[in-house]
């Protein structure tokens, strides 16, 4: 019975050094689970009360309980002043922050400037009612080719140096047109969707050649598309891109998906008399495009009887050069933060 009491006050002893010692309130954690825990010290204790006489037990008892109440509440109350602290040093900080100091050293980051201008040019089709994909580009030869009427030893293959990977009937994408028929395949018609994305051409690379570049495929399917939609669509994105009306003038051209094909151009936005980006012609080259190829959309899995489509398909890479004036294209990829630095 002695001893118990003894416990009880060494125990005594050690929980004010500890709780003195406590700096933070995991420290006041840490004593309550060795003290009041299910292996702590007061149950070890109160399980040796059994074991005592009764009129023992009426004086141990009440110095255990009154030992456990004490515990209890100071470290309540140790926590509660920690709490206090906490805010109050909080508070001070807050009240002593200098919102005019000036730090030095500090760089801030901005969009790459390919990155605004393809969320630029989503913003003007979204609002049109399109949608914006995504699609690999590591391509299959049947998406990138065959299914787009171009089917093997086609002379149009040549138009597209590939870069052919080590799996068979794989390549990187050429064009972002195979994206054209995975929407056929996976989504509803009517469909309108546009898909920029990266494109890649064997090729060797100068100021307005690199052998990966931006395009962005657009298209349209549904009931009685005609080439009017297209040109319209185009005047409307140019519109809204250039922030002017521009007058378009159409070529034909051949794509092997397309048919009519067309090369449509548009007023120089820059100049009125020519300038170095127009090549002194006042027209540029901007968007390639017609209506699609009945033998595409069948191998989508539309039929071409019922439903026809426009697509166009331009270079984004292309018009960011000529929107941001830059006269090298090999500078967008080249990583040079005095390049990006000006965006
Ligand atoms: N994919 C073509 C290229 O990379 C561009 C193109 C032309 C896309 C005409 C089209 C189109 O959708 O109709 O040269």
């Amino acid at each position: 019975m002695a001893g118990l009491q003894d416990k009880i006050n060494s125990l005594g002893i050690q929980f004010d050094q500890e709780l003195t010692a406590a700096k933070v309130v995991r420290d006041l954690e840490k004593i309550r689970i060795s003290f009041l825990g299910k292996k702590g010290f007061i149950l070890e204790l109160l399980s040796e009360v059994k074991n005592l006489s009764i009129d023992e037990k009426r004086l141990i008892g009440p110095a255990l309980s009154g030992f456990k109440a004490r515990v209890e509440s100071e470290l309540k109350s140790k926590e509660e002043q920690f709490l206090k602290e906490q805010i109050e040093a909080e508070n001070f900080k807050k009240q002593n922050f200098d919102f005019t100091a000036y730090k030095t050293g500090v760089n801030k980051g901005s969009l790459h400037p390919l990155t605004s201008f393809i969320e630029e040019v989503e913003d003007i089709f979204i609002s049109m009612g399109y949608e914006v994909l995504d699609g690999p580009e590591l391509e299959s030869e049947f998406y990138n080719f065959v299914a787009l009427n171009v089917p093997k030893d086609h002379p149009a293959r040549d138009m597209q140096d590939t870069f052919w990977v080590n799996l068979p009937n794989y390549l990187m994408r050429t064009q972002t047109s195979p994206m054209q028929i995975r929407a056929m395949q996976e989504k509803k018609l009517p469909i309108a969707a546009i898909c920029p994305g990266y494109a890649f051409r064997n090729e060797a690379t100068d100021a307005t050649h690199d052998f990966m570049f931006m395009q962005c495929e657009g298209f349209l399917i549904d009931k009685n598309v005609t080439v009017a939609n297209l040109f319209a669509t185009v005047k409307i994105f140019l519109k809204a891109l250039f922030k002017k009306d521009l007058e378009i003038r159409i070529r034909p051209g051949f794509f092997p998906f397309v048919e009519p094909g067309f090369e449509i151009d548009a007023r120089c936005p820059f100049c009125k008399e020519g300038c170095s980006v127009c090549k002194r012609s006042t027209w540029i080259e901007l968007f390639p495009g017609g209506l699609i190829h009945p033998n595409v959309l069948k191998a989508g899995g539309i039929d071409p009887e019922v439903y026809s489509g426009f697509a166009f398909g331009f270079g984004l890479t292309r018009i960011a050069l000529l929107k941001y004036k830059i006269n090298d294209i090999r500078l967008f990829l080249s990583g040079k933060i005095r390049f990006l630095e000006q965006f």
